[in-house]
């Protein structure tokens, strides 16, 4: 359906829009989810003001009180619609083992006849917002494009943010350039002359987030909320990506990317994969402690990083996004001054609390102000105090409450967080939070084992969220709910990156392994975390640079007590000794779980990784 008019809808194609694969497609979907209207977004401040001012005609936003939070708004979700729908999230791939056991599969045949229905006329009454963005800086080479037809002017407004969204994509796309399709919808069709009852229309009952990656397509249906909906973020720049990667020769990693500057001007680069909740946004903005005068950490990107091998020989990462769309509660200025600082105007805020002064509220800032304020309204419009609180045990925000904010405001900005070359990664970190058996930080004796360590890597779960308190969820490479093929063979491309760099005479940087989370006897943390993981940053330098010897342990090389910089803060060697010994007996019984693991994943495991568990069951009986 080429058709510039479609049931006496106009496509109304700006001029500028050139790319013939583009129109087409925006005609065959308009031509499916039967919009009232279509707007081509230009991604223009003018344009947010004024999508900004409608959701607040529509109730969605709450404009927050200019004197506080200047440009800045509120939104509260409806409660069904809350988080990412991980159980609602399928990899179409043609065969069932390309998704492999850790995905929902559905025969793409068999999705696309669910989904047509559902798609049908879906739109009704609504605008089809057509959404422009690159992930990545414009036109680098390791940069992609994705247009995101979505019915809801939240996401147009929140991709502004996230992204590089506007006119200048379609420059890119010019006539004939590639983009990947994403099809959002709210799941929420208005009739003739209805008006939506909800400030958040959303499908209550029925949602799926649907990744077809041989054709490289994203269906969202029936969340507005986060990732479900934010099509560039999860869906393209993780599952649709890794898929490319794997095919081209590139990775598509959960990690943030931060520079570390030493007091010589000397700039390193690392990039850090960490499952959701283990304080990823906190460790890219980190503030150097007492201690580490004259260091400097900047942040590139706090949630993904694409990562290409250079003719140089390194490997040059960049942020694909443009902006965070973070966790609010727990964030304050102890945790993190930096994003603190970014969150003072122009931010978009969902589900946190909101204050009688037009301010916003979450639980962690009475750590700032030194206690809980006497009343709030709390995410789902309800009068909440510290009583209320205290008897009913309701949070003023959801746990998953966000905000969404452009990189810009972060002071701590690095000056290359959008140069298309990306920047040359120094090394690689993956930690998991475990309150037990794994040590503060150890590097892999080598590619393979960093590989082994990222792949067998967990977290434990907290009550609220996943059922009994400190299981161990394996969240291999932290991508679990991001990797949009086989798990096992995404293993075999990370030891393939070594083959392919080792065979031209180039080596790869150093795999760090970390665990912030360590409990002692009476339960409680002992590593203090936040700033304080400089000091570890500190000795992965030291490490790059020959200057700190280490020690061998089972798994991998750890630092010894005098590696690490203490200046500045009291912990004694007694302390270090609780979150860095290896219990021999609680290796034994991870080493278990390693195999547990493997064998869900035995389907393509690499041969390398079972050869590396038996190294480690050796030398831990040796
Ligand atoms: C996120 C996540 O939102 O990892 O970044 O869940
Ligand atoms: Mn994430």
């Amino acid at each position: 359906m080429n058709s510039p008019v479609m049931q006496g809808l106009a496509l109304n194609v700006p001029p500028y829009v050139k790319n013939a694969r583009l129109i087409a497609w925006v005609a065959d979907m308009a031509a499916l989810c039967k919009p009232a209207a279509i707007h081509w977004c230009d991604g223009s401040d003018e344009e947010y003001q004024r999508l900004c001012q409608q959701l607040v005609d529509a109730g969605t936003f709450k404009p927050l009180n200019p004197a506080k939070r200047p440009n800045s708004f509120l939104a509260w979700s409806d409660p069904s619609d809350v988080a990412r729908v991980e159980d609602r999230t399928y990899i179409c791939s043609e065969k069932k083992e390309d998704a492999g056991p850790t995905n929902n599969w559905m025969a793409p045949a068999e999705m696309r006849q669910t989904l047509q229905p559902l798609f049908d006329g879906c739109m009704k009454g609504r605008t089809m917002y057509v959404v422009p963005f690159s992930m990545g800086p414009l036109g680098s080479h390791i940069a992609h494009i994705g247009v995101e037809l979505s019915d809801s002017a939240y996401v147009a407004v929140n991709q502004k943010l996230m992204t590089r969204m506007g006119k200048a994509v379609y420059d890119v796309l010019g006539t004939d350039g590639e983009f990947v399709p994403c099809m959002h919808t709210v799941g929420a069709p208005l009739a003739e002359g209805e008006k939506d009852q909800t400030s958040w229309p959303c499908n209550p009952t029925t949602k799926y987030i649907v990744h077809y990656p041989e054709t490289r397509e994203i269906w969202s249906y029936g969340s507005g909320y986060g990732g479900n909906a934010l099509l560039g973020k999860k869906c393209l720049a993780l599952r649709i990506a890794s898929t490319m990667g794997r095919d081209q020769g590139w990775l598509a990693e959960h990690m943030l990317i931060l520079g570390v500057t030493n007091p010589q001007g000397k700039k390193y680069h690392v990039a850090a994969a960490f499952p959701s909740a283990c304080g990823k946004t906190n460790f890219s903005m980190l503030v150097p402690p007492k201690g580490f005068e004259g260091w400097k950490v900047t942040t590139i990107g706090d949630d993904i990083a694409w990562i290409k091998p250079n003719a140089d020989g390194k490997l040059y990462a960049i942020n694909p996004e443009a902006g965070y769309f973070g966790v609010a509660p727990g964030t304050n200025t102890l945790t993190n001054p930096n994003c603190m600082a970014s969150l003072n105007d122009n931010v978009i805020f969902t589900n946190v609390a909101l204050t009688d002064d037009g301010d916003v509220w979450w639980e962690g800032m009475e750590q700032d102000a030194g206690n809980k304020p006497a009343h709030l309204v709390d995410w789902q419009g309800k009068d909440w105090t510290p009583a209320i609180a205290k008897e009913t045990g309701a949070k003023a925000a959801h746990p998953n409450a966000r905000f969404t904010v452009a990189a810009t405001n972060n002071p701590a900005l690095d000056p290359q967080w959008d140069d298309p070359a990306g920047v040359a990664i120094d090394a690689f970190i993956f930690g998991g939070r475990r309150s037990t058996t794994v040590p503060l930080v150890t590097e892999a004796r080598n590619w393979t084992e960093g590989v082994y360590m990222a792949a067998t890597m967990g977290s434990e779960t907290t009550a609220a969220a996943f059922g009994a308190q400190g299981v161990v969820r394996r969240d291999p490479f932290a991508m679990l709910p991001f990797c949009g093929y086989n798990m096992s063979d995404y293993f075999q491309h990370w030891l393939n990156m070594e083959q392919r760099m080792s065979s031209q005479g180039h080596s790869l940087p150093p795999i760090f392994c970390v665990n912030w989370f360590r409990k002692n006897a009476e339960g409680k943390f002992v590593w203090p975390g936040f700033g304080e993981n400089m000091r570890v940053l500190k000795w992965m330098i030291d490490r790059i640079e020959g200057q700190a010897a280490g020690t061998d342990t089972m798994f991998g090389v750890a630092p010894q007590y005098e590696e690490l910089n203490w200046t500045g803060l009291d912990f004694t060697a007694e302390q270090f000794k609780t979150v860095t010994h290896i219990d021999k007996a609680a290796w034994v019984d991870e080493l278990k779980l390693h195999d547990a693991h493997f064998e869900q994943l035995a389907y393509h495991l690499p041969q390398a990784l079972v050869d590396t568990k038996a190294a480690l069951q050796k030398r831990l009986q040796g």
